[in-house]
């Protein structure tokens, strides 16, 4: 009987070993937590399709971010559902509007918590797109182009007064031509040159974004995103997405989704030096929710398992609806 010299098992017998050993950890500091805010009052009405995510009325607010901070999460990514919707979603760029309220209200109560505010048009236009469109009738159907350069003024706009009410983290989610230049100059010239710019570089025309639609109220009335998303198939796109915004001055690259897009997550952090974020969006999420309700899975076991994945293939930062409950069993211990 020869004995195996090479024994991988030597490193697995005992957890302190495999703590040691241990090459990615997942902790706090990585997560971004998504909060939706409403118009009107004493709402806290939880998604049906996000079970555990809430709409806050700014008047309810302070209990879901104090909770937040109180787990120490460093972060919050903003999405605001407004009263009014128009063409060009002007309450996506007003003084008053819900999520430039929020920022304010949120940077009174806890100014070390980064604000970082999403940078679209979606939940602010009655057609639901990410930008101004040319809308027309073919065969009887309502058509649309989405504008690229003239939504490029309105996403300036927004992304200025998101800035102004105290925002310390643009990330524009449009997918437009140039809005990371656009938005840097925009914030540049009105006296923001020290807030970074998180780019949804790479986001995918992905159906795991389908209860985030309900969420923020945001699906498209005519036609689908795939003109201004990029392709599920591609990937050498994603290096083409990833190097303008790089070259446009963006600080940070993300990912978008997560899961089905591990492979592109590597190929952006072997190929650029900024921080990688990978966003868990909200299909992930709530498919294991589905499945956890079932008793089919273990919930904290995949979750834990699906962060440790998106660190692995190279994310710095992880959004998700997750944050809050994961920097719980953080706090538990394994
Ligand atoms: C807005 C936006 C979307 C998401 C984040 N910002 C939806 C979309 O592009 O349709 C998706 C987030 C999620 O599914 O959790 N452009
Ligand atoms: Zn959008």
């Amino acid at each position: 009987m020869t004995f195996p010299i090479v024994r991988h098992r030597r490193l697995r017998q005992s957890a302190a070993i495999r703590g040691m050993v241990r090459e990615t950890v997942i902790t706090v500091d990585d997560f971004v937590q998504p909060i939706f805010v409403t118009y009107g009052s004493n709402v806290k009405n939880e998604i049906s399709s996000m079970p555990g995510v809430f709409h806050f009325s700014l008047d309810r607010l302070q209990e879901e971010v104090k909770e937040i901070v109180e787990l120490g999460i460093p972060a919050v990514l903003l999405f605001g559902i407004p009263e009014q919707k128009d063409s060009v979603g002007t309450s996506a760029f007003v003084e008053t509007g819900i999520v430039q309220e929020a920022t304010r209200l949120i940077k009174s109560w806890y100014p070390d918590l980064l604000v970082v505010a999403d940078t679209c048009l979606c939940e602010f236009t009655d057609h639901g797109h990410c930008g101004m469109v040319h809308t027309f009738e073919r065969d009887g159907h309502v058509c649309g182009d989405v504008l690229n350069d003239e939504s490029l003024e309105l996403l300036v706009k927004t992304a200025v007064s998101q800035a102004q009410a105290g925002a310390d983290i643009i990330a524009p989610s449009n997918m437009m031509d140039g809005f990371v230049q656009a938005i840097r100059h925009g914030l540049d010239e009105a006296g923001y040159t020290h807030v970074p710019i998180m780019s949804y570089s790479v986001k995918y025309a992905s159906a795991f974004y389908g209860p985030f639609r309900e969420a923020a109220d945001s699906a498209p009335q005519f036609g689908d995103r795939k003109t201004y998303q990029m392709d599920p198939a591609n990937a050498r796109e994603a290096l083409r997405e990833a190097e303008t915004d790089v070259l446009e001055g963006a600080d940070m690259l993300m990912v978008k989704p997560a899961l089905a897009y591990m492979d592109v997550i590597r190929m952006l952090r072997d190929q650029f030096d900024l921080p990688i974020v990978a966003y868990n969006v909200s299909g992930e999420y709530s498919m294991v929710k589905a499945a956890a309700k079932q008793g089919w899975i273990n919930e904290r076991a995949i979750v834990s398992e699906m962060l440790l994945g998106m660190k692995r293939a190279g994310a710095d930062i992880i959004i998700t609806y997750f944050a809050k409950d994961a920097a719980r069993w953080l706090r538990e211990g394994r």
